[in-house]
């Protein structure tokens, strides 16, 4: 069954089924607006008050509520547009058309984005397919009514929708389907289609440089490490940023074995990657007048003969030493030696990773937002202001020297992991910022984010697309800086 179509638009089909949007008011009467006046009375005789996600059906339309205007997030938005098509599916509504003419920018832009990922199908590899459908109701398409100032906006949140759907789909492989090869096949894929460079540095070209931390990570594994780079060069650009995702195709956590409950949750560990071939895609089709060069070490994480063990010594790319004294803390490994190589070879301006890093960010910030700890104060900020504009939440961490304390070495100059079980993400991050010398750095723990446990509008289950959109809004923010 092929996704429902979401289709902007600037003119009023009656054929479809309508879709309107109400706003409450503290201690009054729901606000209406628009083509809602008239439904009055049919409202307040159903007591429809208009907090937000309260839907009702009215015999010809479907009324969502937004609770109070002023109060209205982004993130509010996603959640009334999924709770819109809850009530259509259970009607079993074929075609609707929203009325978004009365809504502001960054709204219509949460209700696109909310409407193409909600009604993406991904990750179902189950074999009879159809009942789902049957339950869902079968809706077929959905226009958006803008207003003609808005049609940008709107298709451009459709774009990075389909760019977000696009990593959501990578990452909800498998590992036995999702190796390191499939993911370079992806990344090489990519680049042909939009004409992008690519280079693919193997195991060979790693020993040579001396990533020696990655190779330590993929050493226990029967699967080669590969390091594909996509390379986006625009003309007239001034800046170039690097953006690099932790690409772990699996985390056994090696050695240091994970226990069984939940690791098969670590398939997802390779959501950093896959959010970098989302951004490559986004930038293929906006071509930005900044450079950006997408970066996604992939490789297994495996107990074996070969697998690095606790206590083992490795010197990086930028020939620090490292004792790696959990090898289940083999993120920041990976990124080390990836960190360091894309500051070096590239000189770009500025650095993102994405990256499943710690338990700890889960256990600090949940699943709502990621975690975000950088080297520059204002380039922090405006990664911050571009969340704003996206539809990835973040919350800042402090990345103070004094944590750096716990990420000294015994035997070499770094160890991998504290010790001391504090500020889990913090220490992670701190790690990292040792293999970045001259780039200014934002590093987004995005462990809680990548996927969903449990739903979170506009995503049920599976991988989310965490860091896709706010890489985009902060590349955008560059090129206009
Ligand atoms: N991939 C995990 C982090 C993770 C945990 C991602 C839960 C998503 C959900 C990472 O490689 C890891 O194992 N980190 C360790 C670090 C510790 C040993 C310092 C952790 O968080 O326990
Ligand atoms: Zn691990
Ligand atoms: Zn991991």
């Amino acid at each position: 069954m092929e996704d429902a179509t979401v289709e902007i638009t600037t003119r009023h089909n009656p054929r479809y089924v309508a879709v309107q949007f109400c706003y409450s008011e503290k201690g009054k009467k729901p606000v209406l607006e628009g083509g809602l006046k008239d439904l009055k009375e049919r409202l307040e005789e159903q007591s429809f008050s208009g907090k937000l996600s309260e839907t009702t059906f009215l015999g010809d339309r479907v009324v969502v509520g937004l609770g109070e205007k002023e109060k209205l997030l982004g993130r509010n938005m996603r959640t009334a547009a999924v709770s819109a098509v809850g009530l259509v599916q259970a009607l079993k509504i074929k075609e609707i058309e929203i009325d978004a003419t009365s809504l502001g920018q960054i709204h219509i832009k949460n209700l696109v984005y909310a409407l193409k990922v909600k009604l993406h199908k991904s990750g179902d590899f189950k074999s009879k397919k159809g009942d789902d459908e049957k339950e869902k109701g079968g809706l077929k398409h959905v226009s958006v009514l803008v207003n003609e100032k808005d049609v940008n906006i709107a298709n451009d949140a459709l774009m990075i929708a389909e760019s977000v759907n696009y990593a959501r789909d990578i990452a909800n492989n498998p590992a036995n389907i999702a190796t390191p090869k499939f993911m370079a096949d992806k990344a090489r894929e990519l680049a042909k289609k939009h004409k992008l460079g690519f280079r693919l540095l193997a195991k060979e070209d790693m020993r040579k440089m001396g990533m020696n931390a990655l190779l330590a990570v993929s050493s226990g594994s029967a699967q080669e490490p590969m390091l594909p780079i996509i390379e986006y060069k625009a003309k007239g650009a001034k800046k170039t940023i690097a953006v690099i995702g932790k690409g772990l195709t699996f985390d056994s956590g090696g050695i240091s074995l994970k226990p069984s409950k939940g690791m098969e949750e670590m398939k997802f560990d390779k959501s950093g990657a896959c959010a970098v071939l989302g951004v490559m895609k986004a930038v293929a089709e906006l071509r930005p007048k900044v450079n950006v060069i997408g970066l996604l070490p992939s490789t297994e994480n495996m107990p074996g003969g070969r697998a690095a063990k606790p206590g083992d010594i490795v010197k990086a790319y930028n020939g620090k030493t490292i004792e790696i004294d959990n090898t289940d803390a083999e993120g920041r490994l990976v990124l080390a030696d990836v960190l360091a190589y894309a500051d070096d070879k590239y000189k770009p301006d500025y650095i993102i990773d994405m990256a499943t890093l710690t338990g700890a960010c889960v256990v600090a910030l949940g699943n709502i937002c990621s975690g975000l700890l950088g080297n520059d104060d204002a380039f922090n900020k405006l990664v911050k202001n571009a969340s704003l504009d996206s539809f990835d939440e973040v919350w800042e961490l402090p990345l103070w020297p004094e944590y750096g304390e716990l990420m000294k070495g015994k035997y070499a100059d770094l160890r991998n992991i504290s010790g001391t079980g504090e500020a889990g993400t913090i220490t992670g991050a701190m790690f990292l910022s040792n293999f970045v010398a001259k780039a200014k750095w934002v590093h987004l723990d995005i462990a809680g984010t990548a996927y969903r446990p449990r739903p979170i509008p506009p995503i049920e289950f599976g991988a989310s697309g965490a860091g896709v959109s706010i890489c985009i809004e902060t590349i955008k923010l560059l090129e206009k800086d």
